[in-house]
């Protein structure tokens, strides 16, 4: 069983879901979301062509943390009671990952965990993922990590190496599927004379104060370059939208839009010039895509990004993320410099080795 909740879960699992259901002979794979993303998630599986077999529908609006937890292990319960899963495979780092996996361990179904070993060792940054990537890694019985230095951070912490496997990242076998040359869009067209920079933000700590500040640089970089033109698919949650409509509304060269679906996403990725974002995922595309990315946080648990030059952590102060923005936009050599670097975060069979791996857990 596979249960997944929002938008880069879903992104993340659905190569993955595939992947296994091409396997008939081996696999029987069952779906299930928490529904901890109501909307955002859906085009995803539209996209990927996969049906849930169970959706827990847990989205409230301005939930919080304990509405979620409570909700997914309350639902989720019964659905692992009634198809008894060989395994219950988890991604990433969010309150649906930890609650489901905490389910099944309460059952003693024996729990994966895809895109593990991710790791800041701040537990105030990313808040509450590092918590729930780290506590999934306790509950996990097979770690599946993106990257060797995930895997090197799971066997610090003295987990059986022969239960660590380095797969890469399924996020790389989505995007090989997504991007296309012949890609139009409205929004692309409108921007087609301009630098692109494309924008996501909705991390939890950096609501309020940092937020303010990211968005406050941005209306100044696009101020200060007449070149520019700044498109942001704005995150569901209402407490991003209030901050963004105070900050980047009224800008003839700024488009606040509704998310875009992943094959939307992807190819405007592919067409912008710059990437700003407080995202996790976005790290790990931008490399792919080859787009510079200034990450606008503190920490990463991604260093890979940072390694390759692809990535520059800028925090979340005004006049740091203006000048990293305005040098990149002035400077064509740091610009080139970012875009150089290999992709460390998979090479699109992340799915392949995962099911293989399956494959042989569930024959033993
Ligand atoms: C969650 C994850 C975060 C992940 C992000 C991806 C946790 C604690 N956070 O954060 O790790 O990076 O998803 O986007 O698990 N909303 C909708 N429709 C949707 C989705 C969200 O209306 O489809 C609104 C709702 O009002 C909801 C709010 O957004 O209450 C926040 O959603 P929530 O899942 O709690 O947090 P995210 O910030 O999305
Ligand atoms: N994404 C999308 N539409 C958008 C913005 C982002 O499909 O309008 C995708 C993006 O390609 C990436 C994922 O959503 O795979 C990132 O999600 P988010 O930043 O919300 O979460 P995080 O990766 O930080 O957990």
């Amino acid at each position: 069983m596979m249960v997944f909740g929002t938008r880069p879960e879903a992104i993340k699992m659905c190569p993955l879901i595939l992947e296994c259901r091409k396997r008939t002979e081996q696999f029987d794979v069952v779906v299930c979301l928490t529904g901890q993303h109501a909307h955002m998630l859906l085009p995803v599986l539209d996209y990927f062509q996969i049906k849930p077999d169970y959706n827990l529908e847990v989205m409230k609006e301005e939930q919080t943390l304990t509405d979620v937890t409570v909700e997914v292990l309350l639902r989720l319960g019964p659905v692992l009671d009634q198809e008894k899963p060989d395994i219950l495979l988890v991604h990433g780092d969010t309150t649906t990952t930890f609650s489901s996996a905490l389910a099944a361990f309460y059952r003693q179904i024996p729990v994966g965990h895809v895109e593990a070993g991710l790791r800041t060792y701040d537990m105030t940054s990313p808040y509450p993922e590092e918590f729930n990537r780290q506590a999934t890694g306790i509950l996990a019985d097979y770690h599946f990590a993106p990257t060797k230095w995930a895997a090197q951070n799971l066997l610090n912490e003295k987990k059986d190496p022969a239960r660590v496997f380095v797969t890469g990242n399924t996020v790389i076998d989505a995007i090989g599927t997504t991007i296309r040359k012949d890609y139009r869009h409205p929004e692309l067209d409108w921007a087609a004379d301009s630098a692109l920079i494309l924008i996501t933000a909705h991390r939890r700590e950096n609501l309020g104060e940092p937020m303010k500040r990211m968005f406050s640089a941005i209306r100044r970089i696009v101020d200060d370059h007449p070149e520019t033109k700044a498109i942001y698919p704005i995150h569901m949650n209402p407490k991003v939208r209030r901050i963004a409509e105070m900050y980047l509304t009224n800008h003839e060269r700024i488009h606040l839009i509704e998310p875009l679906d992943v094959f939307d996403f992807h190819n405007f990725m592919s067409r912008c010039r710059i990437i700003l974002t407080d995202s996790g995922g976005l790290q790990e595309e931008g490399s792919a895509v080859k787009k510079p990315v200034l990450l606008m946080r503190d920490t990463t648990e991604r260093p890979e990004g940072l390694e390759a030059g692809v990535v520059d952590m800028v925090g979340t102060g005004e006049e740091a993320i203006y000048s990293a923005a305005s040098r990149l936009l002035r400077e064509e050599a740091a610009y080139q410099a970012m875009t150089g670097g290999g992709n460390p975060f998979g090479d699109g069979f992340a799915s392949v080795r995962i099911a293989d791996i399956l494959q042989q857990i569930t024959a033993d």
